[in-house]
């Protein structure tokens, strides 16, 4: 039976409730080790495969996650539909505190990271098209598990990749915005377009755990993020468990 989607999950999600667990695989790649074993199981008898990005006990920072190794494991076990699950700030008025978003285009702040598998050893120099950074397949099927399982998403939404961890200014908010950014996260780049590179279609259900620096009066703060969290990836749980509805 080949596996329906990976999910790969954030801040928050280090296990999907629901999946029947059948086994854990140890993956190594040519890129080094992925973020920990993939996860085997089954949601109404369908393949799911999934992996904590930031590791099963949340310790590997987002500038820190071996996004090539995840990305190459999943790849070399036959998946082609990815669904990144990602903790966001909201920037615009729609992205408030525990909503889902589809973001639907990206622009990259990060730096630093190992962001390409076209780089030593060519046979000649590779691009991706990269205009339209999620793959649609996976994005609609997302928006169909949201109205199958009764959860209300922002359909659109440009994702404003930082390089964290540290969250931003309001200064440098106030900048993405004039960017036209819509949520800012730590982890859409490289991963996004390290699966256009390996032709996986890849699409990402945000969850906006905080408003980013300055859109609100007071600090953020980590409770706040936890329990915003809390409830937003309550949801994206439904959603995902709607994939297969
Ligand atoms: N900025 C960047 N990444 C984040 C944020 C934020 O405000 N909240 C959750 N992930």
């Amino acid at each position: 039976m080949t596996i329906e989607f990976a999910v790969i999950g954030g801040t928050g999600l280090t296990e999907i409730e629901g999946l029947e667990v059948t086994h854990r695989e140890v993956v190594h790649t040519p890129y080094g080790e992925p973020s920990g074993p993939i996860t085997h199981g089954l949601i109404d008898g369908k393949r799911i495969a999934f992996l904590a990005r930031h590791g099963y006990t949340a310790n590997i920072p987002p500038h820190r996650v071996n996004y090539r190794a995840n990305m190459w494991a999943l790849k070399s076990l036959g998946v082609e539909r990815v669904v990144a699950i990602a903790a966001v700030g909201g920037i615009t008025p729609a992205m408030q505190p525990t909503r889902l978003v589809i973001p639907d285009q990206i622009i990259d702040y990060t730096y630093g990271r190992a962001h390409t598998f076209f780089e030593d050893g060519l046979e000649h120099v590779t691009h991706i098209d990269f205009s339209w950074p999620y793959c649609a397949e996976v994005r609609n099927a997302l928006l169909a598990a949201a109205e199958c399982a009764g959860v209300e998403v922002v359909p659109h939404g440009t994702y404003a990749a930082t390089q964290g961890p540290r969250l931003e200014t309001a200064a440098e908010i106030t900048r993405l915005e004039r960017d036209g950014c819509d949520l800012v996260g730590m982890t859409a780049m490289p991963e996004a377009a390290l699966a256009r590179e390996l032709d996986l279609c890849y699409a990402a259900c945000a969850v906006v755990a905080n408003w980013a620096a300055g859109k609100c009066d007071e600090e953020i703060s980590m409770e706040e993020i936890h329990h915003n969290l809390t409830v937003g990836m309550a949801n994206a749980r439904s959603l995902l468990r709607g994939l297969v509805c």
